[in-house]
């Protein structure tokens, strides 16, 4: 068998992104071994040398680098990957876009609309493939809805009621941590959690949003400094909440928040149509809740599928026997298994760089919104994308359009 092209990758950011990437490039070829490239962990680029080369052993990446715009420019990098603070993604994306390269994105995608235009234009421009991190997209179970919405199993939408809570700042001895500054993060749950559930609402609907209303509130103004010495100032929103209507005329509420006691990574959102509704729960990410209206209604009720069927859910066949289920770090795999082979057909990826502004514009959107106390039309800078799923769908890794 012929070798597979090498790409190899530079990667931007060794903690929490860093790992979960890592870990996509060291397993994709292993549960995708129809993958078209093979893809080779080349250098690991942090700020401090030494906390570099220890993460670069942990993960598994051949060199390090203290030099992010060295390594973007050096002609053996194919696919530069940003797994950094929001504040440093447009300033390295433009680096990677200028030196043509491939590349790859966190989320939120800039710090704010205008940034993410520059960014995705640029790209467009330059004609360089690119990524934005939404990883919740390729869960199998989050495939299924969108594929079942496509296919029209919940009729006309109506209602889309998303929330996203965790709990871990209403603890006041959580340090300050760049998450928690609007300069470097631009804002705190909205940016970090709404931005998954607008781009999930994108992806399983098909719907824009035309206008949001929200509010938020910042519970803990100052916290520790990791060090010890002193305190920073919270700037940011600890819960944001905002209400939207979708471009059909649906209605829709979004609530973020990293203060709900007992709530870890409770990522779900709820679809009504006129013909049924459907539940896709992170923390329960392998099942789906679908009622379906025209069941006899003797029988009617949610009912719970597990998507872990090889035959019938996208990715399952990917991994084990039907019912054994996946976690977390698998979205990640997925999402770099499809971007591959649409590399190699050189497809437009979804989702990508123009998805990353279609969130922004929605967040901008809101924030605006809370200071003006008002609704805001969003401003769409391109025309709606549309339902990135038409018809039935491959159930593996052939899942480019997607
Ligand atoms: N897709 C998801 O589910 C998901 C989950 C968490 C975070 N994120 C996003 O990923 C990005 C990183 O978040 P994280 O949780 O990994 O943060 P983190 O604080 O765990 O890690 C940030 C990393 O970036 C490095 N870094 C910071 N500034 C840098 C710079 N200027 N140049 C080079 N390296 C720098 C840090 O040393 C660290 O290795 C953020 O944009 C965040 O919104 C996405």
């Amino acid at each position: 068998m012929a070798a597979k092209p090498v790409l190899n990758v530079a990667l931007i950011g060794y903690a929490f992104m860093g790992r979960a990437h890592s870990n996509a490039y060291r397993q994709v070829g292993h549960f995708f071994p129809d993958s078209p490239y093979s893809l080779k962990r080349k250098v690991l680029v942090g700020r401090t040398d030494a906390a570099v080369k220890k993460a670069a052993e942990e993960l598994g990446w051949e060199e390090t680098s203290t030099d992010a715009e060295a390594v973007i420019n050096r002609p053996d990098i194919d696919i530069v990957d940003i797994g950094t603070p929001n504040d440093s993604h447009f300033d390295l994306a433009m680096r990677a876009i200028k030196a043509g390269k491939i590349v790859l994105c966190e989320k939120p995608l800039a710090m704010t609309t205008k940034e993410a235009r520059t960014m995705a234009t640029a790209a467009k421009k330059a004609g360089v493939p690119n990524l934005i991190w939404h990883n919740y997209r390729r869960a199998p179970a989050a495939t299924t809805a969108a594929q079942l919405i496509a296919d029209g199993k919940i009729g006309e939408i109506r209602h889309v009621r998303a929330v996203y809570l965790q709990d871990w700042l209403i603890d006041d001895a959580c340090p300050y941590t760049w998450r928690m500054n609007v300069k470097t993060c631009g804002s705190g749950a909205h940016g970090d959690l709404n931005a998954h559930l607008i781009d999930m609402t994108r992806f399983m609907t098909g719907l824009e949003f035309s206008e949001v209303c929200g509010m938020s509130e910042t519970f803990i103004k100052t916290r520790k400094n990791p060090d010890g010495k002193g305190t920073g100032t919270v700037d940011v929103d600890d819960a944001f909440l905002f209400l939207a209507k979708l471009s059909n005329g649906a209605v829709a509420s979004y609530e973020a928040t990293r203060s709900a006691l007992g709530r870890k990574n409770y990522n779900r959102i709820e679809i009504n149509g006129t013909k049924g509704s459907l539940v896709w729960n992170f923390e329960r990410m392998n099942e789906l809740e679908f009622f379906d209206s025209t069941d006899e209604a003797r029988v009617q009720g949610f009912r719970t599928i597990m998507c872990m069927n090889g035959g019938a859910h996208a990715y399952a066949g990917n991994y084990w026997p039907d019912g054994h289920i996946i976690g977390y770090e698998h979205t990640f795999i997925n999402t770099l298994a499809d971007f591959l082979v649409a590399l190699k057909a050189k497809k437009e990826f979804r989702p990508n760089f123009a998805d990353g502004v279609a969130a922004e514009e929605v967040l901008d959107a809101a924030i605006d919104s809370v200071k003006k106390h008002k609704w805001i039309t969003v401003e769409h800078s391109q025309p709606g994308t549309g339902h990135v799923l038409k018809g039935s769908r491959k159930t593996t890794s052939k899942n480019a359009g997607l």
